[in-house]
């Protein structure tokens, strides 16, 4: 890490998304940072929280502001857990095991994408933070089965079903620079005889193309009663953005939601998952914790996202930065750096507790 990147210099998380821009060489940064078609709902996820204000209370004691919260069971630092997100070796020789040694140093869980670049068991034995595992519904059922079971047996605390993914969306900033994988960034969790149909990364957008081979576009609601019946691991589903669907996911028995869309990576023109959150945990708050991602950047994001409803916010992007940046340390300034703008905003809003945050403190 060089001097000028010290932590003292990393005020913000923007500060870590300039510095990663100028590490990584183009074609990663443009799939990192990019999404599906005219990227609108990238953007969105942006405004949605910035056109929101906050209304502080006054003249509370906020002296011990108490930002620990309990999520699907265990007890964590903070209501901010990792997003999953493919390949983390792609910014970060050491990968999700780097991550992960973040996660538990901040006590803050940590989603595992099902395509991880390294393997679950060195992920586990690098972390004692919460491991949530992320699926895509692979056609391939016995290979998800063998992957759960994989799982459990690394102690995994809960599965992330993803399901606003069919297939993977056109990307247009991947198929302009030709983004493939490199050599040795691979899937380190799935049976590559479910992924030997067409290697991906061997060519321009084989991320999309191989997601149609892969994933299993029939599945519905019904399907869930397999997954229900193969694990007792908690099961989240990450994707939700209308209120009949939280209504289905609930009915259906999940443990929880996460209110997002893909970081504008999927269906562009999304609602922004912020906006979409409301009615989803009038809808179903009281019987599933829901949970929200897409655009948190800043501690007040985080107070916004709590006070609309949310029992915590996942973060995507900002991870990657700090990983690319700096490895474990830099994942740790940016998870700290949201913690510390969290507590403070809390302090300055009159809501020295997560139970104080509630809808009128945001319009
Ligand atoms: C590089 C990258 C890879 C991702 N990979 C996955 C994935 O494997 N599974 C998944 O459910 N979501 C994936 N996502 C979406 C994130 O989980 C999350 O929904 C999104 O990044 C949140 O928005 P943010 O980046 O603005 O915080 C990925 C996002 C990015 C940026």
């Amino acid at each position: 890490m060089a001097e000028s990147q010290g932590n003292g210099d990393m005020l913000s998380l923007l500060d870590w998304e300039r510095a990663a821009q100028a590490r990584l060489p183009g074609p990663t940064w443009d799939f990192l940072q990019g999404g599906s078609g005219a990227e609108l709902t990238v953007g969105a996820n942006r405004t949605a929280f910035d056109r929101r204000v906050l209304l502080p209370r006054v003249l509370v004691d906020v002296t011990k502001p108490d930002l620990g919260t309990t999520l699907l069971g265990d007890s964590v630092r903070a209501p901010i857990a990792i997003a999953p997100m493919a390949y983390h070796r792609l910014v970060h020789p050491d990968g999700e095991v780097a991550t992960a040694r973040a996660a538990a140093g901040c006590g803050l869980p940590f989603v595992v994408s099902m395509f991880a670049s390294r393997t679950l068991a060195d992920i586990a034995a690098a972390t004692t933070a919460p491991l949530w595992l992320q699926l895509y519904w692979l056609r391939r059922r016995d290979a998800l089965a063998d992957l759960i079971g994989r799982a459990e047996a690394a102690g995994v605390r809960a599965l992330v079903l993803t399901v606003d993914a069919p297939r993977v969306a056109t990307r247009p900033r991947d198929l302009r620079s030709g983004f493939t994988l490199p050599p040795g960034v691979t899937a380190a969790n799935v049976d590559p005889a479910a992924m030997a149909v067409a290697r991906m990364g061997e060519s321009g957008s084989s991320i999309q193309s191989h997601s149609r081979e892969q994933f299993d576009a029939t599945i519905t609601w019904a399907d869930l009663a397999w997954l229900r019946d193969t694990t007792r691991l908690p099961l989240v589903l990450k994707g939700i953005l209308t209120a009949a669907d939280a209504r289905l996911a609930v009915d259906h028995g999940v443990d929880g939601i996460v209110v997002s869309n893909h970081g504008g990576r999927q269906l562009d023109s999304a609602i922004p998952a912020i906006d979409a959150l409301g009615e989803i945990a009038a809808e179903v708050g009281r019987a599933v914790p829901v949970f929200v991602d897409g655009g948190v950047r800043r501690g007040t994001d985080v107070l916004k996202a709590l006070a609309i409803g949310a029992a915590a916010v996942f973060v995507g992007r900002p991870v990657l930065h700090g990983l690319a940046v700096a490895g474990d340390v830099g994942v740790t300034g940016v998870l700290s750096t949201l913690r510390a703008e969290l507590e403070e905003a809390m302090v300055l809003s009159g809501t020295p507790a997560l139970t104080d945050i509630g809808p009128a403190l945001v319009r």
